[in-house]
């Protein structure tokens, strides 16, 4: 059988990109799953640049066909902030709960329509001779005035999408499946997967 490495630990992730590629003919590996234990950075300058580091990394070491993705979150009142610096954004330590807290208190004061913000997610495609296929997707949306929901992860309990009126946190997998940057990206991804024969 085919297989195809995630390029990430992040069981919210391997999930959420589980889910939309669905049955196939192609097995579905987490670096843990794999045994991988090298390290990984992301000092890139974009969530683009750290995707194909990230994918680059792993193939060298696994020699095979690796998915890897990138994502941030990029407020609009703080010109984009945190984006590439999303999961350390709250210092040395950060945590999910740690951000969540710094970005409320950076937006404090700041009415509800000035709260814009979106998502960013860029999925990098990597072959072991090289070839490097990458798809992004953004999803907008607005930042709570506080943490809402229990469901998800990362900054989804204070990311309100455009078009409704609940965190990802509380709108929870299967609606979130359908609009997320990671979604749209993976989408644009599977359709170069199947024009690649990987997947139908
Ligand atoms: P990375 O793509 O794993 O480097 O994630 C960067 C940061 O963005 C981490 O803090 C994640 O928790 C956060 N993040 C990425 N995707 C999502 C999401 O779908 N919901 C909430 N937070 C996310």
């Amino acid at each position: 059988m085919k297989r195809i490495i995630i390029a990430s630990n992040n069981k919210g992730k391997i999930k959420e990109i589980k889910a939309i590629i669905g049955e196939q003919d192609i097995e579905i590996l987490s670096l843990e799953d794999i045994g991988f234990t090298g390290k990984i950075t992301e000092d890139g300058h974009s969530i683009k640049e750290n995707a194909i580091k990230k994918g680059l990394c792993v193939m060298k070491t696994v020699g095979e066909l690796t998915l890897a993705d990138d994502s941030g979150l990029e407020v609009d009142a703080i010109n984009g902030q945190p984006g590439v610096f999303s999961a350390r954004f709250s210092g040395q330590g950060a945590t999910d709960e740690r951000n969540n807290r710094k970005l409320l208190a950076l937006l404090n004061n700041i009415p509800m329509e000035k709260r814009g913000a979106q998502f960013r997610c860029v999925m990098a495609l990597i072959y072991p001779n090289g070839k490097i296929y990458t798809a992004e997707g953004i999803c907008r949306g607005r930042i709570s005035d506080r943490p809402i929901g229990d469901k998800g992860f990362g900054y989804d309990p204070i990311f309100i999408p455009d078009g409704y009126d609940e965190t990802f946190a509380q709108l929870g997998d299967h609606i979130k499946n359908q609009i997320s940057h990671r979604a749209i990206a993976l989408d644009k991804m599977k359709n170069i997967m199947i024009s690649e024969g990987l997947i139908d």
